[in-house]
């Protein structure tokens, strides 16, 4: 196929198919995947993005699997209908079945590929996708005791994603960090973390040696009030260009090396204009976590497993 195809979840769907339609081109969907002719597209709401995707004969389970084996990948099937026939064809490759794992981890090396029916004679597949997690899923353990909020999940896996994370002697900035999910993340990883919020942090976060809360206004917080920064981490409510807005200075002023910021969008509406304005910083990548919800992940630098591809 001389196209590339973008796999969505049902709460992101409108928006993938919504993105991919202003590139121009048609888009042929088949439940949360999406096809468009040629090369990649700007889409930041994506779960993953397959590669190269192929059209392979499927009349039976023994020719869609040994199509499957010959192309020489882990693969994660992504049903969108004729379940039971998946797993049959899944049962015959070789055998990939990722357990969660406790944060921190390295991603499993090697291609994962993705692929689905398509009719009763015909799949799609992919032997190379740009999520390092198996169909675009962290497989994270939970830990339900000790972080006090779940949103430490979303930055347990930008950062799993990001291929890098803080250590002892890094100084990390968290804004809008009650009650305490990133805090204590980073905290965890042995940083120092300068953590603000208006609200007020969980104790068992602010009495920890190496956290200091503050509470206060995220918005009025300048570079010049911390000086270097090895992370910058925000998962402040407010709208997209605000935060955009506040930022430039911290860009500006080069005095941070790595930016892991949730853009939260508000209402219903999409502010594609101010999306754009952050997927176009160079080096960057804006990026709907699995984790995510009504909100995207913007990360700077973009170095990471798959940071070559969106
Ligand atoms: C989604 S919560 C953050 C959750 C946090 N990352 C965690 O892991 O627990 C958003 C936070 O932004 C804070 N917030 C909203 N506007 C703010 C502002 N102008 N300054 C500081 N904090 C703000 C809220 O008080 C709230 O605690």
């Amino acid at each position: 196929m001389d196209a590339t195809l973008y796999e969505s979840d049902p709460e992101t769907r409108e928006h993938v198919v919504f993105q991919l339609g202003r590139s121009g081109r048609p888009v042929t969907s088949f439940g949360d995947l999406h096809l468009v002719p040629g090369e990649p597209v700007p889409s930041y709401w994506h779960r993953n993005h397959w590669f190269e995707p192929v059209t392979l004969p499927a009349t039976s389970v023994s020719e869609a699997a040994a199509g499957l084996r010959s192309l020489g990948a882990l693969w994660t099937a992504r049903p969108q209908d004729q379940f039971r026939r998946h797993t049959l064809i899944q049962e015959k490759l070789p055998r990939f079945s990722p357990k969660p794992r406790a944060f921190p981890f390295t991603p499993p090396a090697g291609n994962l590929g993705a692929w689905a029916l398509r009719d009763e004679t015909t799949l799609w597949a992919s032997p190379k996708t740009s999520s390092p997690f198996p169909g675009g899923d962290p497989l994270l353990v939970e830990n339900k005791i000790d972080p006090p909020s779940s949103a430490y999940r979303k930055l347990q896996e930008a950062l799993l994603l990001a291929g890098r994370r803080p250590g002892p002697g890094e100084v990390c900035l968290d804004a809008g960090s009650c009650p305490g999910g990133w805090t204590w993340v980073l905290a965890e990883l042995g940083a120092t973390v300068h953590s603000v919020d208006r609200a007020s942090l969980d104790s068992r976060v602010s009495s920890r040696p190496n956290v200091a809360f503050r509470t206060g206004n995220a918005f009025a917080l300048k570079p010049a009030d911390f000086g270097p920064l090895d992370w910058f981490c925000c998962d402040v409510i407010c709208y997209p260009a605000k935060l955009w807005d506040w930022l430039q200075p911290w860009l500006a002023a080069g005095t941070v090396k790595n930016f892991v910021v949730t853009v939260k969008m508000q209402g219903k509406d999409i502010d594609w204009d101010t999306l754009d304005r952050f997927a176009a910083v160079a080096g960057s990548r804006l990026v709907h976590l699995h984790h995510n919800k009504h909100e995207l992940t913007w990360l700077w630098p973009a170095i990471g497993p798959s940071a070559t591809s969106q």
